[in-house]
């Protein structure tokens, strides 16, 4: 039976975060921590999900049940989700067994979900010769994204499939890749997994509490943003700039009361040690931070993150979007 594998990257939040749910931009990176969905038609009406990162072994479900509402373990809840809106929105419908593979933990917020709803609508799109575009493709898979969790940018579906480095507006409002080189980053993970949606929520109750002040705070992350976009036009990127961006955004996100003591120290380590500049990256509440540092600094960095109980994850950044890995075609 037809079968593909298809491959899309993780992503890394460099500036914005919070802030870009509320109409305002941010700057997300792809990693080349990739997840990798296969899909193979199959000749019953029934859909089978393996995915043994999230422990999904041999789910099966009939075609007709398909659904988004139930109370089924993440890993399935996208890849059922997306299946059931590509067939909803293109009048198709096919049997279908989808193996998934992650190259990264899902316990680190590198976007396990919406790498896999990505990779999940691209396999179906060449299975089924269906011609999508990457807006069409980002269209469905964040519709999935907010029928699975409610809340939710876009950010990381719009690095999963353009790639690169690019500026985001909420809901993909504006999607522009920059120009950029791969950074200089450092990743530590404090080691304490973080949900997205009630750090989401909690920020939303503290701007119901305090709407003016909440705002202007945005407003300030959007200057941050639009600042370090300006730096990412120049012919030369200044590290000590852009360093500088990242720790006024951190004390904004403190602010917003999603730092956590865990991130701080090893966002002070990084900074002590002659990092350009250090941040949480993503909701917050935990998971992982980012310094900028070159040569022998980023060694130092690495070094006392680790001394301050962190772990380092070696990750490349402005990788490539949502690519074919390969198709093959055979009459079993
Ligand atoms: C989470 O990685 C980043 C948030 O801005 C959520 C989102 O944009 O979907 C907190």
């Amino acid at each position: 039976m037809k079968k593909v594998k298809v491959s899309a990257p993780g992503k890394l939040m460099l500036f914005g975060e919070h802030a870009v749910i509320y109409d305002r931009p941010c700057i997300v990176t792809a990693v080349n921590h990739r997840i990798s969905t296969e899909v193979e038609i199959l000749d019953k009406e029934k859909i089978i999900i393996n995915a043994p990162e999230v422990k999904i072994n041999n789910y099966q479900k009939e075609i007709s049940d398909l659904s988004s509402d139930s109370d089924l373990s993440k890993g399935v809840r996208f890849v059922e989700t997306a299946i059931r809106n590509f067939f909803n929105k293109y009048k198709v419908s096919s049997g279908l067994k989808i193996q998934t593979k992650s190259e990264f933990s899902s316990q680190f917020g590198f976007g396990s979900s919406s790498a896999v709803t990505v990779g999940t609508l691209k396999a179906l799109s060449i299975l089924l010769d269906i011609r999508m575009s990457k807006r069409d493709l980002f269209d469905l898979a964040y519709k999935t994204v907010l029928d699975v969790q409610g809340v939710g940018s876009g950010f990381d579906i719009a690095a999963g499939i353009w790639g690169g480095t690019l500026y985001f507006v909420t809901g993909g409002k504006e999607i522009t890749p920059l120009k950029s080189k791969e950074l200089p980053l450092v990743v530590g993970y404090t080691g304490i997994k973080a949900e997205t949606a009630p750090l989401v929520r909690q920020v939303a109750q503290l701007r119901e509490s305090n709407p003016e002040s909440i705002n202007e705070i945005f407003d300030l992350i959007e200057k941050i943003t639009n600042n370090a976009v300006d730096l990412f036009k120049k012919d030369k990127l200044d590290f000590g700039k852009l360093g500088e961006l990242m720790n006024i955004n951190q004390g904004l996100l403190d602010s917003l009361g999603v730092n956590t003591i865990e991130l701080s120290r090893l966002i002070y380590a990084a900074r002590n040690s002659g990092a350009f500049g250090a941040k949480l990256s993503g909701a917050g509440g935990g998971d992982c931070m980012i310094a900028l540092a070159l040569g022998k600094q980023k060694d130092e960095v690495e070094r006392s993150i680790k001394k301050s109980g962190g772990k380092i994850i070696s990750i490349k950044n402005n990788t490539q979007g949502v690519r074919k890995e390969n198709i093959n075609e055979s009459n079993r």
